[in-house]
């Protein structure tokens, strides 16, 4: 890969990572999944699990990625392994396409929602009123394909630019626009009369609700949240400057994640405490929960226009980082330009998101296995692609190419400090088994 595609300076490369993992996973999934899995505590379980699993997977990705500057797939065949492990790349493949189809669906609704939120449909209007407006807009069929379509297109005329061009310079307009407006989203959350309910169902952990599936349940959401065990890590690490210290990388991305993840808290549980709206109300909360709660505020139809453009934000850079993962495979493996690996992948992606799409309708044809296409893919890919992929990376990292792993996150230096030697072994003993229970329970 040519010297040019690499990320321009160090806020480049933090906007771009950070504008992958930083997504509907914050916004979207992280509130509703803390609501239903008893709030502080759950949140406690998420920053552990952050911090000894999530931590050691994003830096194998990435080393893997530098060292063979090129894409997920094609670094297991410039590592020269064993033909085998290529099938951890084709999982990870595989996952990205899968999970791009699903996520354009939900970013998709963002345009409806903010034209919605705009033009007042929602003012005054109850939680019943709003879940039936969801509901009319998804049965339509062809509106929430349409914005699917809509933010597709969008996706992939930013990755035709390029890296530098499209992802890079883009990315540095986006992600500072973003930061600023879920800082005074949060800070006009404080203002409410449900802000001490709010911090405390946030801050104040119950331990005696932690089990076992809070447990998977916050594996899982770091994951996702963390753009993990799909190789996006590794499509990027390929980008990222020879001289960049990967364990600061790892470390201000993880903190910029959660921090994200807090702040919509910060946003949504205030607003939902003060209207006495139930905070375990699953996936629809951010959809009927917040238009409900922000119109009865004076006001609300700019904030709930403004938290609608913020998902919107949010989502484009991780499913930039899902497209250009498959894109940069298509021109590694074959002799396809730039400009038509990105018309392939997105037209790919497009059929499938139709598919997920459709299959939220009621009495949909589109299921398999009796479920809608869209759950059935989300589940398939939490629940075993990204587990299996991630196992694969850590006994690739831990035993094939140790010693890439080793130069890359030491930049070469000889002594290994103590934590490199306590990273290793994790990587080596630990995660391969921690993730495969996981997996077995999952
Ligand atoms: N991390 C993104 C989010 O939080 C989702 C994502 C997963 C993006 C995997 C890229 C790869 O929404």
């Amino acid at each position: 890969m040519k010297e040019t595609s690499k990320f321009s300076s160090s806020f480049g490369t933090i906007v771009v990572i950070g504008g992958s993992v930083v997504g509907l996973g914050n916004i979207w999934r992280f509130p509703y999944i803390a609501g239903e899995n008893g709030g502080g505590a759950f949140i406690a379980v998420y920053i552990l699990t952050t911090l000894f699993i999530a931590v050691p997977l994003i830096l194998c990705e990435l080393s893997l990625g530098r060292k063979t500057q090129s894409d997920v797939f094609t670094a297991f065949v410039k590592m020269k392994s064993h033909k085998a492990w290529r099938l951890v790349g084709g999982i990870s493949i595989f996952s990205a396409l899968f999970i791009m189809s699903f996520y354009s669906v939900v970013a998709g609704w963002s345009f409806e929602f903010m034209i919605k939120s705009l033009s007042g449909d929602f003012v005054l209007s109850s939680a019943t009123n709003v879940k039936s407006q969801l509901d009319s807009f998804v049965n339509t069929g062809y509106m929430p394909v349409a914005w699917a379509l809509v933010y597709i297109g969008v996706t992939g005329g930013i990755v035709m630019m390029g890296v530098k061009r499209g992802i890079e310079r883009l990315s540095k307009i986006m992600m500072p626009i973003f930061f600023v407006i879920i800082l005074g989203l949060a800070i006009h959350s404080m203002t409410l009369p449900g802000v001490s309910e709010g911090l405390d169902f946030l801050f104040n952990p119950d331990f005696s609700k932690i089990d076992g599936s809070v447990i998977l349940t916050a594996v899982g959401q770091a994951f996702f949240s963390l753009s993990i065990g799909l190789g996006a890590m590794v499509t990027y690490g390929a980008y990222v400057n020879n001289k960049a210290n990967l364990k600061k990388l790892t470390l201000t991305i993880v903190l910029t994640d959660t921090l994200v993840a807090i702040l919509a808290g910060l946003i949504i549980f205030p607003a939902i405490f003060t209207h006495g709206i139930d905070s375990s109300s699953g996936p629809e909360l951010i959809y009927v929960t917040l238009p409900t709660v922000f119109g009865q505020m004076p006001g609300g139809m700019f904030i709930s226009g403004l938290f609608f453009f913020l998902v919107f934000l949010a989502a484009i850079t991780s499913s930039i980082s899902l497209l250009e993962l498959n894109v940069a495979f298509l021109i590694n493996r074959t002799k396809l330009s730039r400009k038509k690996a990105v018309v392939l992948t997105s037209a790919v992606s497009a059929l499938l998101a139709t598919l997920c799409s459709l299959s939220l309708m009621d009495d949909s044809i589109y299921t398999i296995a009796g479920v809608p296409v869209f759950d059935f893919l989300d589940y398939i890919t939490a629940t075993y692609m990204l587990p299996i992929s991630s196992i694969g990376f850590v006994l690739f990292m831990g035993w094939v190419a140790n010693k890439t792993l080793r130069e890359e996150i030491l930049n070469y230096n000889i002594n290994a400090p103590w934590w490199y030697r306590s990273f290793n072994f994790s990587v080596k003993y630990v995660l391969p088994i921690v993730l495969l229970l996981i997996l077995i329970n999952g």
